[in-house]
Formats: structure tokens, C-alpha cells, sequence
């Protein structure tokens, strides 16, 4: 009955050990993945087809590519101990949410490219400390809005591009800090035209073209008319309160706790066993310490066993002796 157990156990201990033992390797050059340029202080992992970050990512690593993978989630402290990170690439993934305050400590982030995903909704608040940033990717995502002030922070931000995603309106005053913005795509979104709230767009487009390029292609969803060109008559009707484009639908919150829950709840040596063999339910596995006690056990036993059978064989010699 020991026997199947055992041999389990034994087969999770050895594993989980060679595994901690793979997970240290991060670079080429020692049998990991991601091509290291140790000089530069940059880890290129991107075409690797990941679905989680790679452990050990050195403290000091500047520029991080995890680009053109298969990440779906990321946990809220995926790059806490990288505040020296400058570049931090994470298009061409499957990311639908990003966890709040994911990016809090990247302070010297210049460049953040998130791009080709599906995510739907930004945390308010997700780049409020990325006060260094200078260029910011979201095209091509299922953006249905943004967040109030979600750029508010960036003062230092050149480029954004935010094409190609499904943008019905900004909030007020979401580009106003944007003081140094050179370029701005807002095309491919269908921008509706007939919402009184366009007009922030609208006049904020007028305003600044000849200094942010591309912003003039904004089209509306209907009609083929140019943001810039639209009349106050076109834009009649009080569609939304100004509030409820600032509020993040529920929907969009529900995944992100859960992804929380997720991740927060897989003990991390079962988590490496499970990826090992691809099994989907840790419940049939026993744990490390069920594992340390059946071994115990079992040495226990194996113990009492020769204890009581030398007791016996002891007491033979006595009885034959007397
Ligand atoms: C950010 O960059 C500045 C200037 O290079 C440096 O002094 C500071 O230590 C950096 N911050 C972090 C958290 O690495
Ligand atoms: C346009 O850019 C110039 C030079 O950067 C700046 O002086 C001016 O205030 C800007 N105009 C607007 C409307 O932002
Ligand atoms: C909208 O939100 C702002 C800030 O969150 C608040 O001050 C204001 O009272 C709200 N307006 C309405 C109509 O709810």
C-alpha cells in the first residue's frame, strides 16, 4: 500500500529539486531560454512561447523582452524586484487584464509595450508611477475605455498609440497633461459622434494639430467623418454621464480577482510539478510535507518492524537458552 506512494513521493522530490535546479537557469548560455547580454544588462525572451515569466530575471536587467509569447496573466508582483528596468516589452501575448499596481515600482520605465494583446479595460491607475515613460503602446487591443486620468502621470510621454482598438470615447481631460505628446494614433476605434462627450476629443484634436501628428485620422464609427470636423449639431445627444466612462465595468474586474486568487493560491513546488508532467489538478498529488510525513512513516514502521522482530528473535534465544 506504501509502495505506489512512495514512489510518487520520491518522483516529486527529485523532480521539484531538478526543476528549481532548471528555473535557475534563465540564460542560453547556462541551458535556459532567453538570450542574456549581461553587459548591457538585457534578457531577451520573447518567441519562446511562455506562458509564465521566467523566474531569476536578474535585479539589475535594464531591458526585458517578453514579447511574441503566450502570456495570459500576469501576477500583480510580476516585476516588483526590475525597478531598473528602461524597456519592458510584452506585445503579440494573450494578456485580457493587467492586475493593479502590476507596473508600481518601474520608475525609470522609458519605453512599455503593450501592444497585440486582448485587454479590454486599464486598472485606474496603472501607470501612475511610470512618470519617466516616454513611449507607450496599446494598439491593437479590445480597449472599450479608459479609465479617468489614466495618462495624468505621464508628463514626459512622447508617443501613444492607441489604433485599432474599440474606443467609443475618452474621458474629459484624459490627454491634458500630455504636454510633451509629438504623436498620437486614435485611429481604427469607433469613436461615436453623436455623444455630446466627443467634443473634449473634438476640440482637444483642433487644438493641437500641427503638434501631435496622426490625430487628425480619428474617424467616427458612423459616416466616415472626421473627428476633427465634427459640429456641436452632430454631436447632440447626452449619451453617458461624464462618470460612467471613468467607472471600470464589471465584468472586467471579476477575471482580474480571480486571475489575483489564482495566483495566490498554487503552493509553488506543486506548481512546478504540475507544469512538469502538465497536470491540471493538484488534488491527486500528495504535497511536499504529506510526502516528508508518508516517508516518515514509512521509515517508522520499517523501524518497528525490525525492532519487534529482533524483540522476538531475542526472546527465541532467551527461551532456548533457559
Ligand atoms: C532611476 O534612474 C536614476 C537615474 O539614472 C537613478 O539614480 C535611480 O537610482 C533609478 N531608480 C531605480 C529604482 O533604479
Ligand atoms: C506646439 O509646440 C510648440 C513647440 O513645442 C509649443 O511652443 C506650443 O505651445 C505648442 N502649441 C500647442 C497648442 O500645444
Ligand atoms: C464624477 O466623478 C467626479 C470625480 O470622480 C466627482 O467629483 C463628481 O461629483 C462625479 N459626478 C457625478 C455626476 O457623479
Amino acid at each position: 500500500m506504501m509502495g505506489p506512494v512512495l514512489a510518487a513521493c520520491l518522483l516529486i522530490i527529485l523532480s521539484t529539486a531538478w526543476i528549481s535546479q532548471a528555473n535557475e537557469a534563465l540564460c542560453k548560455k547556462d541551458g535556459g531560454v532567453c538570450s542574456c547580454n549581461n553587459n548591457k544588462n538585457s534578457v531577451d525572451c520573447s518567441y519562446k512561447k511562455l506562458t509564465a515569466i521566467p523566474s531569476n530575471i536578474p535585479a539589475d536587467t535594464k531591458k526585458l523582452e517578453l514579447g511574441y509569447n503566450k502570456l495570459s496573466k500576469l501576477s500583480p508582483k510580476a516585476f516588483h524586484h526590475l525597478s531598473k528596468l528602461t524597456y519592458l516589452s510584452l506585445d503579440y501575448n494573450q494578456l485580457q487584464a493587467l492586475p493593479i499596481g502590476v507596473f508600481d515600482q518601474l520608475v525609470n520605465l522609458t519605453d512599455l509595450r503593450l501592444n497585440r494583446n486582448q485587454l479590454t479595460s486599464l486598472p485606474s491607475g496603472i501607470f501612475d508611477k511610470l512618470t519617466k515613460l516616454t513611449i507607450l503602446w496599446l494598439n491593437v487591443n479590445k480597449l472599450q475605455s479608459l479609465p479617468h486620468g489614466v495618462f495624468d502621470k505621464l508628463t514626459e510621454l512622447k508617443t501613444l498609440y492607441l489604433q485599432n482598438n474599440q474606443l467609443p470615447r475618452v474621458p474629459e481631460g484624459v490627454f491634458d497633461s500630455l504636454l510633451n505628446l509629438n504623436t498620437l494614433d486614435l485611429d481604427t476605434n469607433p469613436w461615436d459622434c453623436s455623444c455630446r462627450d466627443i467634443l473634449y476629443l473634438r476640440n482637444w484634436i483642433r487644438e493641437k494639430q500641427g503638434n501631435v501628428s496622426n490625430i487628425e485620422a480619428a474617424e467616427c464609427a458612423v459616416g466616415n467623418k472626421a473627428v476633427l470636423d465634427i459640429t456641436e449639431k452632430d454631436a447632440a445627444s447626452d449619451c453617458v454621464s461624464p462618470n460612467t466612462t471613468t467607472a471600470i465595468p464589471t465584468s472586467t474586474t471579476t477575471p482580474a480577482s480571480v486571475i489575483y486568487d489564482d495566483i495566490h493560491e498554487i503552493k509553488v513546488p506543486q506548481e512546478n510539478f504540475q507544469k512538469f508532467l502538465g497536470y491540471q489538478e493538484p488534488d491527486h498529488l500528495p504535497t511536499q510535507p504529506q510526502c516528508l510525513m508518508s516517508i516518515s512513516g514509512y521509515l517508522g514502521l520499517m523501524m518497528s518492524l525490525m525492532l519487534t522482530s529482533a524483540a522476538i528473535l531475542y526472546v527465541f534465544h532467551f527461551l532456548k537458552k533457559a
